[in-house]
């Protein structure tokens, strides 16, 4: 198998994107790339700053001197926004809840794109997001589409949180979950559609291991 290949791992919130995503890179010792983060780490620091939200010119200009960096750790990877440690803080409701409206807007999304495509370029990359087979890297050898039931996803969210002692109400997860979807997928620019050419895998009633499994099967298959 080639050791320069790129995956694209997209699919709506919660349906397991990220864990999924930094297993297989590790087993393919490939770089990992949660572009969620990045939109998270925009909205923290627009939040940070005042900025409002759906400003497009306003973000346009806090973009141009903002600087994302991440770092890998025990634990996964690292996220930092000119130099402060955001990696908890950008998973705070607060940023779940207003995420949906930076990802929205124009420039930012120009930017983090042209930044995801320089940051593939070598190829050797898993990178999971919304738009990653579709927009961020049409060319991908590897397009995979990840869904689970919007209950699944509540679930599964419900249960992160309490771990990490954010109080949250499963009905209100749903709520959340199905209205992120929808926004993200009815959005104007790239909004989170399957690739034409991605393998559309169903995570409702699998184990992670299942999923990376199946997932590793697909990207030996076709290279
Ligand atoms: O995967 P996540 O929940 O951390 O993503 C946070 C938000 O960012 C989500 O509302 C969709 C948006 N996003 C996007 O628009 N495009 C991407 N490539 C990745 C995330």
């Amino acid at each position: 198998m080639k050791s320069n290949l790129q995956v694209a791992i997209d699919g709506p919130a919660s349906a397991g994107k990220s864990t999924v995503a930094k297993k297989v890179a590790h087993l393919l010792d490939y770089v990992y790339c949660d572009t969620g983060a990045m939109y998270r780490a925009v909205t923290w620091a627009a939040l940070q700053q005042k900025v409002p939200l759906d400003n497009d010119a306003a973000l346009k200009e806090l973009l141009t001197n903002l600087k994302i960096v991440f770092k890998p750790a025990d634990d996964g990877q690292k996220v930092f926004v000119d130099g402060e440690d955001v990696t908890a803080a950008i998973r705070m409701p607060e940023i779940s809840k207003n995420v949906s409206l930076v990802a929205a807007q124009i420039s930012v999304r120009e930017a983090l794109t042209k930044k995801q495509q320089e940051l593939a370029l070598d190829g050797g990359i898993v990178m999971d997001g919304r738009d990653i087979g579709t927009t961020v890297l049409p060319d991908a050898e590897v397009k995979i589409f990840l869904v689970a039931s919007v209950k699944e996803r509540a679930l599964r969210r419900f249960r992160e949180d309490q771990a990490k002692g954010i109080k949250v109400d499963l009905s209100e997860l749903e709520k959340e979950i199905a209205l992120r979807d929808k926004k993200d997928s009815t959005r104007l620019i790239s909004p989170l559609v399957q690739a034409k050419d991605a393998i559309k895998v169903d995570t409702t009633s699998l184990t992670i291991e299942q999923v990376v499994a199946k997932i590793m099967e697909i990207i030996k298959k076709n290279n």
